[in-house]
């Protein structure tokens, strides 16, 4: 492909993938089971709803709350990103060299589960096939693979390894778009293209649920340029749920599949969603991106995803040798430093019925309200519009009493420490007769003001 060729392409790619991301946002806002027909209408349209056995294979997902996304293939030796390909215009027969190049250190992979672990995840995904089409396993249909170039071994085969060592659940991330195949460049319009193709992606699929064990997961992604009748989606999904009767299935497929994927953003919505987030502003390694998130933001993101119903997949990019930027090591350190010693308030907890505080958030879990306090006020904090007594507080992590009264609608907590008592955020919970329901601010500021105008009025403007 000459540059010039290379150039067009890259510009209708991105063109593209700026449609892609607002196609999926409007399908994953999209009810699972139902749309609505032009008439107005409601029907069934059998690829808005959730394949078979959804609750089962669910469950265990549920539960499961964190995991790990890691993009990992040849663009991260050139740490640009995973779209470095398209972005920079690099020409397949440049960029394929990286392939001759591409050689990570043995079971990097054990590094990463080990760290998943720390940080008290329970499940990772990583990208067996990234956009730009080199397979990280043992493709079948492509030389354009790990153990066919300079690795020399099948790096998919090391990684299942390495997180089942760990005790975690493996889900795989697959590419159905591949800029380095000719197949896929044509298959918009060539019907002998498009067979060719969609017959490949579906036989390394098959490969993929065949000869890896049991897969947790399946995180289709880049559906483009062809709809689901183009892919020929729900036979694929037959085929992998005949496969793997357990595994869970996101929505990118053009098929509602078990669970959305909001990106970069936590949506809660009714049905099941996983929140897919990067550590800085890349998900392939990005040597120059130093806007790391701190700590104290995950986990809050963490328990927002949790107490809202939703999964949080949280990224990182290795380097090339497949080493993990030291940042992302600390990082992830800090969380599951956090995890272990407050896992009660992401396992179990649900939305409570109190929201305005100035850094503090809120889950609850029954008659017991989780305070995460992001920002230590110093010896006292208060919440208003409270009505209910509290019987008892402690901090989560120590077990240790905290004082904690109502007085009038102030909810007061008083004697604490100077410092907080966490360097990431601490959790105090309080346990109360019914959960209380703060009054909203309307109550609290409207009304309060319309009775003083009322008065006021009563008195004859004095
Ligand atoms: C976006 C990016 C893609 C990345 C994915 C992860 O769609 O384009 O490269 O793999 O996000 O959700």
């Amino acid at each position: 492909m000459d540059n010039a060729t290379s150039r067009r392409d890259c510009l209708k790619l991105l063109a593209a993938g700026a449609g892609w991301a607002t196609t999926v946002a409007a399908l994953s806002a999209q009810e699972p089971s139902t749309a609505k027909a032009n008439s107005g209408t409601t029907v069934k349209d059998p690829n808005l709803q959730e394949p078979p056995d959804h609750e089962r294979r669910m469950q265990w997902w549920r539960e499961a709350k964190f995991g790990m996304f890691i993009h990992f293939g040849l663009y991260s030796i050139l740490g640009r990103g995973e779209w470095v390909m398209a972005i920079e215009d690099i020409p397949v027969e440049e960029y394929q060299q990286l392939a001759k190049q591409f050689n990570p250190r043995p079971h990097a992979a054990r590094e990463w589960a080990r760290l998943a672990r720390d940080a008290g995840m329970k499940y990772m995904v990583m990208t067996t096939k990234h956009h730009d089409g080199f397979c990280l396993f043992n493709s079948n249909f492509t030389d354009y693979c790990a153990p066919k170039q300079a690795a020399g071994r099948d790096l998919v085969a090391e990684y299942v390894d390495a997180v089942r060592g760990e005790g975690l659940r493996v889900g795989m991330y697959f590419s159905l778009m591949d800029w380095h195949s000719e197949d896929w460049r044509k298959c918009k319009t060539d019907a002998d293209a498009r067979r060719k193709f969609v017959d490949r992606v579906h036989g390394e699929l098959r490969q993929l649920m065949s000869n890896y064990g049991k897969i947790a997961e399946l995180w289709y992604d880049g559906a483009f340029p062809l709809d689901a009748e183009g892919w020929r989606s729900k036979e694929m999904n037959d085929m992998v749920f005949q496969l793997q009767p357990d595994i869970v299935i996101n929505n990118r497929s053009w098929m509602a599949g078990d669970f959305s994927t909001p990106e970069q953003s936590i949506e809660a919505s009714k049905r099941d969603w996983e929140s897919c987030m990067t550590l800085n502003d890349h998900w392939g390694y990005g040597a120059a991106d130093n806007n790391w998130k701190p700590p104290k933001t995950l986990v809050s993101n963490l328990a927002h995803c949790s107490m809202n119903g939703g999964n949080y997949l949280l990224n990182i990019g290795p380097k090339g040798d497949g080493s993990v930027p030291e940042q992302t090591v600390d990082i992830l350190h800090a969380v599951g430093g956090w995890v272990s010693r407050n896992g009660d308030a992401i396992h179990g907890v649900t939305s409570a019925k109190i929201s305005q505080a100035d850094g503090v958030f809120f889950s609850r879990k029954d008659n017991t309200i989780y305070f995460y306090v992001q920002n230590w006020q110093g010896n006292s904090f208060t919440i208003g519009g409270i009505h209910e007594k509290p019987k008892s507080a402690k901090y989560l992590a120590s077990g240790k009493a905290v004082k904690c009264e109502l007085n009038g609608t102030r909810l007061v907590f008083s004697d604490l420490p100077e410092k907080s008592p966490d360097d990431v955020v601490t959790v105090i919970t309080a346990e109360f007769e019914t959960a209380p329901v703060q009054d909203s601010m309307g109550t609290r500021i409207v009304v309060p003001f319309i009775q003083l105008i009322h008065d006021e009025v009563a008195k004859g403007w004095g």
